[in-house]
This record gives C-alpha cells, sequence and structure tokens, in this order.
C-alpha cells in the first residue's frame, strides 16, 4: 500500500513555502490552486524516522522550478525561482531573467545558516522547493484508491478548518518587506548589536535586495548608507556581507546605482580591493564592482577616474589571490564588450536623443588604452595557464576583445604563442571527444574556435 507521510517538517516547509509563493507571486495561479486544497499530516514526526523520504512513484507533473545557470535566463510564468537566485526585469523585454546568485549565498542557504529569518523568508534549495511542492500537489490531486486507504490517509491528514487556521495566524504573523527591512535595519544601525547579530541582518537583507523595489526601499530608507559605512568596519564578515548587500541591490537596478555611486560606494569598495584583506572579502567585493559598473558609464567614467584599472592590476599579480583572476578579466571583459555593443547601430531601440546621450557616456569610458598602459597586454595570457576551461575561455574573449591595441605585444610575446598552440592541440583533441558522443557544436569547440581565431589574427 502506498501512503504518503508527510512529516511534520515537510508540512512546514511546504506550508511556508506556500505563503512565500503567494507572498512573492513567482508562481502563476494555475499552477498553485486554492491553498484550502493542501492536505497535510502532522503529529508523526516521532515515529516515522524511515519514513521522511517522499514517495517518488506518483505523477511527474510537478511544479517546474527553475534551475539557473550562471548566465541570465528568461523566467517563464509560473517557474519558481530557487533561493541564491538573482533576479532582474529585462528592460527591453519586460521579461524577468534569473541567474545563480554567488556561490556563498546558495552555500550560506543550503547550510541553513539564517538565524533570525523570517516565515516568508525561507530559503531552499532548487531540490527542496521541488520536493516540497511536488509533495504538495500530490496531496491535493490525487484521488485515494479505496475506502481503507481513504480512512488511513484521514486519519493521518489534518482537517482543512485546522489548516486554515493555521495560515490564518501566520499571516498575521507574516511581516512586509518593508517591515522586515526596517527591523533588519535597525538591528544593523543599533550600537547594541553584536558583530554577530549584524552580519546576520546583512545576510538577510542580501535576500531581499534583489527585488527591484526592495532595492529602491533601501535607499529611501536609510540602508544604503548604513551598508556603505559598514564597508569601513574594522571587521572583516561585515566588510564581507556589506559588498555582498551592495553587489545584490544595485544589480539591474539603475536608480540604486546612482545612490550607490553617490554615497561614495566606489570608493570604498576599491580601497577595499588596494589593502590587505581575506580573498573571501575581496571576492565579494569584486561582485559588488561589477554589479555597480555594469550598464553604468558614469560610474565606468568614475572607476577609471579613481584609478580602478591600477587596482586591478596590481591585484591581478598579488600572489595568493589567483583565484580572484578570471573574476578581474570578467570585470574588464564586461566592460569592452558592453561598449562595443553599444556602439553597434541597430541594437538599440530607444530615441535617438538618448541613444546619443549613451553614447556620448560611453565615449568617455576610454578603457580600451588604460589596459594597454597598465600592462594587460601581458597580463590576460597569464590566465591561459590556468586548468580551468572557463578561465581559459574568459581570456581568450578577452585577448580578442583587446586585439586591436595589444596585436604588436601579443606578437612580441613567445609565452603567448607557445600556450596558444599547446591549447589548439588540446581543444583539437576534446572536440573529437566531444563529436564522439554525438556533439557538434560543444563547448570545446567554442573555445577552440577563439583559439583558432587568435593563432590567425596573431
Ligand atoms: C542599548 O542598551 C542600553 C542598555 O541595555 C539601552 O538603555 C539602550 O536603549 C539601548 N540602545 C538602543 C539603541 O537600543
Ligand atoms: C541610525 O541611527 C541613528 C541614531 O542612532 C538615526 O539618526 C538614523 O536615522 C538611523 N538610521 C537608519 C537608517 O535607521
Ligand atoms: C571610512 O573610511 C574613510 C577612508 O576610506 C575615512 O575617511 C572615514 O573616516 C571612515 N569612516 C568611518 C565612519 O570609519
Amino acid at each position: 500500500m502506498i501512503t504518503r507521510r508527510i512529516i511534520k517538517k515537510k508540512w512546514r516547509l511546504g506550508l511556508s513555502i506556500a505563503l512565500w509563493l503567494v507572498g512573492l507571486h513567482l508562481i502563476c495561479a494555475h499552477n498553485v490552486k486554492s491553498p484550502t486544497a493542501l492536505s497535510i499530516k502532522e503529529g508523526s514526526a516521532d515515529h516515522s524516522q524511515g519514513e521522511e523520504t517522499l514517495l517518488e512513484d506518483e505523477d511527474s507533473e510537478d511544479l517546474e522550478v527553475f534551475g539557473p545557470t550562471d548566465k541570465w535566463q528568461t523566467l517563464k510564468p509560473g517557474q519558481a525561482i530557487p533561493a541564491g537566485s538573482h533576479v532582474r526585469l529585462n528592460i527591453q523585454t519586460g521579461q524577468r531573467e534569473v541567474k545563480l546568485g554567488e556561490e556563498e549565498g546558495l552555500k550560506y542557504r543550503r547550510d541553513g545558516n539564517r538565524q533570525g529569518m523570517n516565515t516568508h523568508n525561507p530559503s531552499f534549495t532548487a531540490e527542496e522547493l521541488k520536493e516540497a511542492l511536488k509533495s504538495y500537489k500530490e496531496g491535493m490531486d490525487d484521488p485515494v484508491d479505496t475506502k481503507q486507504d481513504e480512512d488511513a490517509v484521514r486519519a493521518q491528514f489534518r482537517p482543512i478548518e485546522e489548516l486554515k487556521k493555521d495560515m490564518e495566524a501566520l499571516d498575521m504573523l507574516m511581516e512586509t518587506d518593508v517591515q522586515v527591512m526596517r527591523r533588519l535595519l535597525n538591528q544593523l544601525n543599533n550600537t547594541n548589536s553584536t558583530t554577530e547579530e549584524k552580519v546576520t541582518a546583512l545576510i538577510d537583507l542580501e535576500y531581499l535586495v534583489h527585488q527591484v523595489d526592495n532595492g529602491q526601499n533601501l535607499v529611501s530608507m536609510g540602508g544604503m548608507q548604513l551598508v556603505i559605512n559598514a564597508l569601513n568596519s574594522t571587521d572583516i564578515h561585515l566588510q564581507k556581507s556589506a559588498a555582498f548587500v551592495l553587489g545584490s541591490a544595485v544589480s539591474s537596478n539603475p536608480s540604486v546605482q546612482v545612490e550607490a555611486i553617490e554615497g561614495g560606494a566606489l570608493q570604498k569598495l576599491l580601497t577595499l580591493l588596494a589593502t590587505q584583506r581575506p580573498t573571501a572579502v575581496k571576492k565579494k567585493v569584486l561582485y559588488a564592482v561589477a554589479s555597480l559598473l555594469r550598464h553604468f558609464p558614469f560610474a565606468q567614467s568614475h572607476f577609471l577616474k579613481l584609478g580602478g584599472v591600477q587596482v586591478l592590476s596590481e591585484l591581478f599579480q598579488t600572489p595568493g589571490a589567483e583565484s580572484l583572476r578570471v573574476r578581474i578579466i570578467t570585470v574588464l571583459y564586461d566592460m569592452i564588450i558592453e561598449k562595443e555593443l553599444v556602439s553597434q547601430v541597430g541594437m538599440d531601440l530607444t530615441s535617438d536623443s538618448s541613444r546619443q546621450e549613451r553614447l556620448r557616456q560611453y565615449a568617455e569610458v576610454s578603457l580600451l588604452p588604460v589596459l594597454v598602459e597598465q600592462g594587460w597586454c601581458s597580463l590576460v595570457p597569464v590566465l591561459l595557464a590556468s586548468p580551468e576551461h572557463d578561465s581559459r575561455e574568459k581570456a581568450l574573449r578577452t585577448l580578442l576583445a583587446m586585439m586591436a591595441q595589444c596585436q604588436t605585444q601579443y606578437k612580441q610575446n613567445p609565452a603567448l604563442t607557445a600556450s596558444l598552440s599547446e591549447l589548439q592541440k588540446q581543444y583539437q583533441e576534446l572536440v573529437l571527444t566531444e563529436q564522439d558522443v554525438g556533439e557538434q557544436d560543444g563547448y570545446f569547440g567554442e573555445i577552440l574556435a577563439l583559439v583558432d581565431s587568435m593563432v590567425v589574427k596573431m
């Protein structure tokens, strides 16, 4: 006999997810039906150690949970977003896009290491979410086979009325995002709070400010300045969490980017990068810098004026900071490509005057000459020695993007020539293995094309 047992823990999970979903409007109505259809079972936790696993033999039709990657992907209606993802609104298409958050963010949530979390701000991995939602649907859709089963199930599941009461009680306990943010900001601002409490407040804030409205609330509630001040703190955990909040708040949120720049965030971030800090802090700071510069030519010019390229050059060459290299290159590459794309005619559907203004602003971002001056023509090739395909790919793309400025230096760099021919051999072989498994346009093929392109242009 198949009995669907959902122990108390799962019940809580399912219930808070339901509430969370209602609160965040992330799920289409047709997927979640009425909450009154939710069936639950309680009180079995003490004697159901072995029954914790949800049975998997039910219909496979379940709520689609979005599987974010490190690239932006469009979110379809009805898809749920796992905790730790970045969500942005694509202004051109009006659609939401999602990608993986910083890996630490995901890890934090997976570990459940988030004290002081509120009920509608749960954090689950994609897998947990999927399972919980699946069991939630199973509970409401599946017909019961026999009379006996029906009784058994009825005994195990709570009456709807009771459930409704619980949900109402929970509803009243739920805070709006603004209330939560107020509470967190007070915690951050209170001189009586311990460092640990402040860090917790920042981590919870980070979760909220991904949403465009909450990012703007952060500014209007005076929180941006608190976060920027926390960058100045002497505690590295506070520095790191503050940078994380800042990066997420400004990410795809132009008005918040402006506030952060005006609040002096960039200067503080660059100071953190230029001085001795643990790599974990610098990672978050680089994330914040990248988010702050993205699609914001004014900030990019400011970055150049503040000597940002020099700070990154030094960091790139710092022994022990090798793991930051690919992130550094990515920041620079994104800026080069962004300017290139904006200059391409036909990429832009906005009116002529705003296009002119945008072109004018990007024209002031004179990054490539500074890169040459700071030695990047010979720094980027260093990254080709990385064992990671991803790092090599980033390096190759950046090398190609700097071709016009760096060609002479590339030609005079025997190490670069040697790396390229070595990589060419390696990827030719890898492409063959890719083709063996029937993949014609695989990742290795893509990298090989980049290598070939470099070789031809040199
Ligand atoms: C900090 O703690 C003291 C003593 O417990 C209290 O009097 C004061 O009001 C507290 N300050 C804040 C801002 O909560
Ligand atoms: C932080 O606290 C100070 C007083 O201690 C207050 O003036 C300020 O408004 C507070 N800021 C925020 C954002 O709550
Ligand atoms: C923050 O750091 C700047 C230097 O970057 C310093 O001038 C300022 O006084 C510091 N502020 C606080 C509140 O520590």
